[in-house]
């Protein structure tokens, strides 16, 4: 039997889909925000970095699994941002949820270090960007990987994830589309 969690926010997943067809853009959400909330409380996170806001779907999604977290998400796309903080303020998560508008690489070095998670969902992995991810996870701080299997650069990322040196990691799917580590 298939026993399938249900998703509080499947309807801003669904509309995240209906949204990329309209904008033409990359606004894929990602496929399993129960799962980042389960992650999120058995960390019992208190601060959530999000890399790749899009509409909002799994900021949301962390930030409902740990009570008692913030959650720092970005997009540069100014269109996703407003949508992401409509959605936010109607679920009433806009006092946890901070909506930062800018690239990753410009934004990351505003914001101080000490997250329990960190989720790169924003197209595909590269190694700058995770190596400065990496310094803004704490010691034993979770980094959550999307787009692994894109390849060119996610080999990469991929290959510093699995060598043993700075992170224990798993694959959590049959695709090898997504990989959770633990900092070392
Ligand atoms: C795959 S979507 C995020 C999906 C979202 N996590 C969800 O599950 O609904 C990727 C998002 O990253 C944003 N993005 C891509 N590259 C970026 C960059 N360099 N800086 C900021 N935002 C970026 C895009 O605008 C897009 O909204």
């Amino acid at each position: 039997m298939t026993v399938t969690a249900a998703d509080r926010f499947a309807k801003i997943r669904a509309a995240t889909n209906g949204h990329r067809a309209e904008h033409g853009c990359n606004a894929y959400p990602y496929d399993n925000g129960p799962l980042l909330a389960a992650l999120a409380g058995a960390v019992s996170a208190r601060r959530i970095l999000e890399l790749g806001t899009a509409l909002g779907y799994t900021a949301l999604s962390f930030a409902s699994g740990a009570p008692d977290a913030t959650v720092d998400t970005i997009d540069r796309d100014p269109e996703h941002v407003r949508i992401a903080r409509d959605n936010i303020a109607t679920a009433a998560m806009d006092h946890r949820i901070t909506v930062h508008e800018g690239d990753f690489a410009a934004v990351l070095p505003t914001l101080d270090p000490g997250y329990d998670i960190a989720f790169f969902d924003g197209g595909t992995p590269v190694a700058s960007l995770h190596k400065t991810l990496r310094g803004l996870l704490r010691t034993g701080g979770t980094l959550i990987t999307a787009n692994l299997n894109h390849g060119g650069t996610a080999d990469t990322v991929r290959k510093a994830l699995f060598d043993g040196k700075a992170w224990r990691s798993a694959v959590v799917d049959e695709d090898g589309e997504t990989a959770i580590s633990v900092k070392l």
